[in-house]
């Protein structure tokens, strides 16, 4: 068969969970003085995002554990990625799945859990497209402990940040020990810093980078709201036990101007739609490397694609209404490129 040169034979997975993992790197930055950004495209995965990783490695370890078993019913309050990934993952096992949700949440992650066979529970009805984390994992906990659901409780569970070593195992077989930073969004902390608990001891130089919108306390207040959607930790919500102080060498605030006008930026500049919280990421990764020893290896999670966004961070009307577009930020990051990739 007539193949294009880049393309390689792919073997046959008998799941559509087995498809998880081996996600692609793309380069989306080489400077004059030899330092590169590399995005680490976690959309390729089932259900468009990282989280359906630690999906799978919670409901692995509950069933190892037996506290999870067959037929049984398991819960979690989401902002949709983890959601559609226990939700893929509990139709293919065969368990009930009940997601607690909130309007703050991406419509299209509530339809593709509905998609899957979830069961949804909104709090805050009456409270607009509030982000509702604490509400949502009381009500979780509630109905759990009281109906005997199974609670993955991602922010306090073991097995999201285990799930990630995967993601540490394959920068290490793409990249050796060439990754001087570590960059990535932290909601839960699962996946950044799962990777980078892998990775530090086998690289103790490496820096690693976490970014949370403004709003989020997990790196300092003050409080307030923010449009960023899975990314960060609201005021009220508990700093989730998986963000690791110990291993955040900078933890970085990035406003939703930056990070929505970013995403808009790659999508038009480089062909990319990533989420939110991946524009914010590369912002930040933007910004960072300009002041980074030459020969820097950046590598940056990105969590998910833009797909999910198409009604709001790429929808004008939706970032207009709130007074999101800032026409400044394209024309910031052309000329930071420029005059790192530009010889003088
Ligand atoms: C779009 C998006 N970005 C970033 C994150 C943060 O990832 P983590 O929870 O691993 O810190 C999430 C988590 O749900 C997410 O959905």
């Amino acid at each position: 068969m007539d193949r294009h040169p880049l393309q390689h034979a792919a073997p046959v997975a008998t799941s559509v969970s087995a498809l998880i993992g081996n996600t692609p790197l793309l380069e989306l930055l080489r400077t004059r003085f030899g330092s590169r950004i590399l995005l680490k495209l976690e959309q390729w995965n089932p259900t468009g995002s990282a989280k359906i990783r630690m999906a799978r490695q919670m409901l692995d370890e509950a069933e190892e554990q037996g506290l999870l078993k067959p037929g049984g019913w398991v819960i979690e309050s989401t902002s949709g990625n983890t959601g559609m990934g226990l939700a893929l993952l509990a139709a293919e096992r065969g368990y009930r799945f009940t997601a607690v949700v909130d309007h703050h949440a991406a419509k299209d992650k509530i339809r593709a859990m509905q998609a899957f066979g979830a069961e949804l529970i909104y709090v805050n009805e009456d409270g607009g497209d509030d982000l509702a984390t604490a509400d949502r994992e009381a009500l979780a906990e509630k109905i759990a402990a009281e109906q005997g659901a199974y609670w993955t409780e991602q922010h306090n569970n073991p097995a999201n940040g285990n799930a990630y070593r995967y993601v540490a195992d394959e920068l290490t077989d793409a990249l050796g020990d060439d990754i001087t930073h570590l960059i990535g969004a932290v909601g839960t902390g699962g996946s950044l810093f799962g990777t980078a608990r892998v990775l530090k001891p086998k690289l103790p130089q490496m820096r690693v980078v976490g970014v949370e919108p403004v709003g989020s306390i997990a790196f300092g207040g003050p409080g307030g709201p923010y449009y960023q959607s899975g990314t960060g930790t609201p005021e009220g919500a508990e700093i989730g036990a998986l963000v690791d102080y110990a291993l955040l060498d900078e933890g970085l605030k990035v406003s939703d101007k930056q990070a929505f006008n970013t995403a808009r930026y790659l999508a038009r500049k480089y062909s990319l739609l990533v989420g939110g919280s991946g524009g914010g990421v590369v912002y930040q990764a933007l910004k960072r490397i300009e002041t980074a020893p030459p020969g820097s290896t950046f590598v940056v999670l990105i969590c998910d694609g833009g797909e999910k966004y198409l009604d709001t961070v790429f929808n004008d009307e939706w970032m207009a209404e709130r007074d999101l577009i800032d026409l400044s930020v394209g024309p910031e990051l052309d000329q930071l490129i420029a005059q790192m990739v530009a010889h003088p």
